[in-house]
């Protein structure tokens, strides 16, 4: 049965690899996943440091259920090359690549995996944040089996195109859209770009539910104040789960009656709908386990 969802990813919060304090405090914080990131919030002048203090932090341990990624600088800086072996040497869940543009970019970190002798369980995720990373998305996707999921970069994407940020995001919603098939198509997760004025705690909820509507499986996140949102709105309600309980079961009494379909409702319960049902119900049960494995 297709009722096997993948580890939740509503919330994942970035968090400057040089900041020691972060790195300290993300090991109590309500957040699916970590970036412990040496690129952008990290300044050249502290780029080895907190090279360093990432893969201690990561070697330590003691992050709980939550995933760890470290997100390294690309390939082509002059950072890149030590920051992938220090983070496989480390063995994050994940290595963040930054502004992937092809599939020969995804696959020359898999190399280095190999390469460097990376752990089983460690995957790639790939930033998508520039244009020609839009346009070659299909391709991205689809460039590797260790590529586990796509991170949208809206800040980078909305310089790029020289775009504005609205409220409703239309400037970017070509791009978010192409990331959001192209990841589909090839059975990867998502997760939408941050909100940036990170006091806002009503923009971001509508912003997290444009995403949720969408299909994202959750937002990347700059602010421990900005957890409890995406949480909560990436996660399926008490009405939803009521509402798929009443579809499984619906459509269970109609096939018992030798029927294809049932109505709730009002509404025409297919099988297809069942099997949405049944994601839901897998993807509550998962946070379910989450939330109890981070007590
Ligand atoms: N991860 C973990 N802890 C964080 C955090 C983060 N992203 N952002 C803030 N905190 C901690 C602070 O260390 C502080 O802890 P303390 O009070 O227990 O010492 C607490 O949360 C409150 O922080 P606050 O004073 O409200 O924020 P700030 O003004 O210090 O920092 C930012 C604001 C935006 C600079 C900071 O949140 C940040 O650096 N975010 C991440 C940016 C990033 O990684 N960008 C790259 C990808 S877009
Ligand atoms: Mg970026």
């Amino acid at each position: 049965m297709t009722n096997q969802a993948p580890r939740p990813r509503r919330s994942v919060l970035y968090m400057p690899g040089s900041k020691a304090r972060a790195l300290e405090k993300a090991r109590g914080l309500p957040a699916d996943a970590l970036i412990l990131d040496l690129e952008d919030a990290v300044a050249p002048a502290e780029k080895l440091a907190a090279r360093q203090m990432v893969a201690g932090a990561v070697r330590a341990g003691g992050f709980g259920p939550r995933e760890v990624l470290i997100r390294i600088n690309g390939l082509d800086t002059e950072w890149g090359a030590d920051d992938l072996a220090a983070a496989v040497a480390a063995g994050p869940d994940a290595v963040l690549v930054p502004k992937v543009e092809s599939a020969r970019m995804v696959r020359d970190v898999a190399l280095g995996f190999e390469r460097l002798g990376a752990q089983p369980h460690t995957r790639i995720w790939a930033m998508m944040e520039t244009p020609l990373g839009m346009l070659n998305a299909p391709e991205i996707a689809g460039a590797h089996p260790l590529l586990a999921c796509l991170v949208m970069g809206t800040n980078d994407l909305v310089k790029d195109l020289r775009a504005q940020h609205t409220e409703m995001r239309l400037p970017v919603i070509t791009g978010l859209g192409l990331c959001l098939l192209a990841a589909r198509a090839h059975g990867l997760a998502i997760v939408d770009g941050v909100y940036n004025a990170f006091r806002d705690a009503e923009g971001l909820r509508r912003a997290c539910l444009q995403g949720r509507e969408m299909g994202m499986d959750g937002k990347t996140l700059i602010h421990p104040d900005q957890l409890a949102i995406a949480n909560e709105v990436f996660a399926p309600s008490d009405a939803e789960i009521a509402q798929a309980r009443t579809y499984v079961e619906a459509f269970a009494a109609a096939e018992a009656r030798g029927e294809g379909v049932a109505v709730v409702d009002g509404r025409i319960v297919e099988n297809l709908h069942v099997e949405s049902a049944r994601r839901l119900l897998a993807e509550a049960e998962a946070i379910a386990r989450l939330a109890a494995a981070a007590d």
